[in-house]
């Protein structure tokens, strides 16, 4: 279709419709003074284009919401669990396939078993449930990408790649069996959404075979990463997204998925594997703390939904448009002089608030900062990914900054039109008109965990 190459259009149409506020910047204001300057603690109904994350916020089909209304409610065996776990058995090629209500859950369970002292996980970027998840069983996790893809204008294809070299010196400085798995996550969320390439987990599933090791594979985002091996892989160019998602998932010995991202669903999430005796001790905990085998915390309807959305997700012309209209906003941004992690990843565009705001000292907050002007400018809602959510204290109570200061522009599925996303460009016009006179804030109260979410500052 030539017409796609000039405008990107939606493929799809909108039947039912969610009316948004239109709020003053005086309002804003008042509300955000209110909230502490904490975004995560504005009323959603506050907030008019809500850009704050990509998980649960997607908007379901006409098909998805019509296998809703056929969900069978049945405790055990019901119709759409069969249905569910039929899609996901072809999809991962797996044999044990254990439903969740959602990621972190399936990661609980996973690494609650596997883990304890002295295990040692190693992956190319623990997500902060994955983290903790991790660490609360007194297990370490170590992250290892490449150094050159830690710099967030570096030009290159697979960014979200395991540092091989680095793995193959922990396995020998840690030694195998003190190894509890390898994870790959894919897309890489915590590195800026960006993408992990079939050779780079090929080589994995060497190393792991060399040394018997398990490799997990974290795939919430596995269609966004597809669509960027058939792009940037020469060798995939001809193969299907479902094919190569498939391909990649035969790679694994389990895989663990929040279904609130690529399964184009609210609520969800699947723990599946190869190995029998793993299985039955994940069923074992899944039933403690979840639900029978065959429902895992979901209801009979949200498991039909996501056995239809695990398949839509993988449509050509969906797949185009999510990662295309991703890069239209990353793209325009740029264009305009606003620093971004470079290239565009897959479900968000990540603002690099340290150079925006280059008059912002770290220690005064420069992403959260960011992140309430772009409440106050224009309503929009997302989140810092900098020293507020990673800075830690030395002894004397002076900030150890994050590595970087950067503000996450998560896209939910199938949500905001193209006219929506130009707003956001037109509100980064006022950000960058106003951008000196901006000041840094001081915390006013912080929790001792997870403090981003919780946090309340007041200005300097
Ligand atoms: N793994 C990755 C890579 C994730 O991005 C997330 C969630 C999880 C696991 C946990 O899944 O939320 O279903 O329990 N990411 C969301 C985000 C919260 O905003 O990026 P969950």
């Amino acid at each position: 279709m030539k017409n796609r190459l000039r405008t990107l259009t939606e493929p799809f149409r909108i039947k039912m419709v969610e009316p948004l506020k239109i709020t003053t910047a005086e309002y804003r204001i008042k509300t955000l003074q209110k909230a502490g300057y904490n975004p995560f603690l504005l009323r959603s109904s506050d907030v008019f284009i809500d850009l704050l994350t990509d998980s649960g916020t997607g908007a379901m089909s006409d098909r998805q919401w019509a296998g809703i209304m056929m969900g069978d409610e049945s405790y055990a065996g019901a119709r759409s669990w069969e249905h569910l776990e039929r899609v996901v058995k072809e999809l991962t090629g797996m044999e044990y396939i254990l439903p969740t209500h959602q990621g972190r859950a399936a990661e609980r369970i996973l690494y609650g078993i596997l883990g304890g002292p002295d295990k040692l996980f190693i992956s190319n970027t623990h997500f902060d449930t994955t983290r903790a998840n991790i660490e609360f069983t007194g297990a370490t996790a170590i992250d290892i990408v490449y150094d050159e893809a830690q710099d967030p204008e570096a030009d290159l294809p697979f960014k979200g790649n395991i540092d091989l070299d680095k793995l193959r010196q922990l396995i020998k400085s840690y030694r195998s069996e003190n190894i509890a798995a390898v994870i790959i996550t894919v897309t890489n969320n915590s590195s800026g959404g960006q993408p992990v390439s079939m050779q780079n987990v090929k080589a994995l599933r060497r190393i792991c075979d060399e040394h018997n090791l398990l490799l997990v594979i974290d795939g919430c985002r596995i269609a966004e990463n597809a669509y960027f091996v058939k792009h940037r892989e020469p060798e995939y160019k001809d193969y299907t997204y479902e094919d190569i998602a498939k391909a990649m998932l035969r790679l694994g010995d389990a895989f663990i998925m929040s279904a609130k991202k690529d399964g184009l669903v609210n609520i969800g999430g699947l723990l599946t594997m190869k190995d029998e005796a793993l299985s039955l001790k994940c069923k074992n905990q899944l039933i403690i703390s979840e639900g029978f085998t065959t429902y895992g915390g979901l209801a009979g309807r949200d498991m039909e939904a996501l056995a239809i959305g695990l398949t839509e997700v993988f449509d050509a012309d969906y797949l185009h448009y999510r990662i295309r209209s991703t890069a239209y906003l990353g793209e325009k941004l740029k264009a305009k002089g606003i620093p971004v992690v470079w290239p565009i990843g897959g479900h968000a565009v990540y603002v690099d608030a340290k150079k925006l705001y280059a008059h912002i000292p770290v220690h005064e907050f420069p992403g959260q900062m960011l992140a309430c002007d772009l409440y106050i400018q224009g309503g929009i809602r997302c989140c810092e990914i900098g020293s507020v959510m990673f800075g830690k204290y030395d002894e004397n109570k002076q900030l150890i900054p994050a590595a970087n200061e950067l503000v996450r522009l998560a896209i939910p599925r199938r949500v905001y039109t193209q006219s929506h996303i130009d707003y956001v460009l037109d509100v980064f016009d006022d950000i960058l008109a106003l951008k000196d006179q901006t000041s840094g804030f001081r915390i006013r109260y912080e929790p001792p965990f997870l403090r981003h979410f919780t946090a309340q500052f007041e200005k300097i």
